[in-house]
């Protein structure tokens, strides 16, 4: 049998200041309220990462990042290694996000020497796949989400150190989703490739979907077969919209 336990993450992308520590306090206090078996995790900005670990220590949150950089140290100005944000007390970072694939030309390959970048440093890599409207509109959705997805995930992967995110371009930040088929679709075809390449593990891999989820979608999305979890965006600012969120698993 699969042990897929479900994961909610937060993506909290260039929000947040040292005040917004009690925001994540919030999540801390209210997240009793999720059930036990649900793993939960947010993914501050860099600056924070280190005070949302020591606020979160002994907690059930976990801490992420947004991105890495390939290489654990060297000449890059301004970039933050996997090692780094281990040490900073991140347990797992997010990878290929479509906003560093348009705004900072990330390929595929790219993806892939960050998501090995951290397995090397011990953190999850969350890889984020998607299609925009245009490839959606062309019929390409599968085909795409498919290249990205043997393009960015490294061989040799592990459900441990892997989790997959769903993220079609269009539904994020916008209020749109897809259908609960369409979503089911990709799903399906995202699991179906990674048994392909990676046999029985992979059936301990999450697949996560992602874009516009609220409260008040969320337990449609997360009832969607083949999805294992959010990360969510904009909602994910607001402990009690995060945590609306997550007690979608009821
Ligand atoms: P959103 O963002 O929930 O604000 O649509 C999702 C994401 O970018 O991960």
């Amino acid at each position: 049998m699969p042990s897929r336990r479900p994961l909610v993450a937060g993506n909290w992308k260039m929000h947040g200041l040292k005040a917004s520590v009690a925001q994540f306090e919030g999540i801390l206090r209210g997240c009793t309220r999720v059930r036990g078996d649900v793993d939960l995790m947010v993914c501050p900005p860099a600056t924070l990462i280190a005070a949302f670990a020591a606020a979160a220590e002994g907690s059930r949150v976990a801490i992420g990042g947004q991105d890495c950089h390939a290489e654990p140290s060297g000449a890059h100005t301004g970039d933050i290694s996997a090692e780094m944000l281990a040490d900073a007390g991140a347990r797992a970072v997010i990878v290929g996000h479509s906003e560093r694939r348009t705004y900072h030309r990330e390929t595929d390959a790219d993806v892939r020497g960050k998501a090995l970048a951290a397995r090397r440093a011990g953190l999850v890599a969350i890889v984020c796949i998607g299609e925009t409207q245009a490839e959606r509109a062309a019929g390409q959705t599968l085909a795409v989400v498919e290249r990205q997805l043997a393009g960015s995930v490294p061989d040799r992967a592990q459900p441990d150190h892997l989790v997959i995110a769903y993220e079609p371009v269009w539904a994020i930040g916008t209020g749109l989703t897809p259908t609960a088929t369409d979503i089911e679709e990709v799903h399906g075809m995202i699991r179906e490739r990674l048994a392909t390449r990676f046999g029985r593990p992979s059936e301990d891999m999450r697949v996560l979907y992602g874009g516009s989820v609220k409260s008040d979608n969320a337990r449609e999305l997360l009832a969607v077969g083949g999805v294992d979890g959010a990360l969510v965006g904009g909602a994910s600012l607001k402990a009690e919209e995060f945590l609306a969120i997550a007690t979608a698993y009821a």
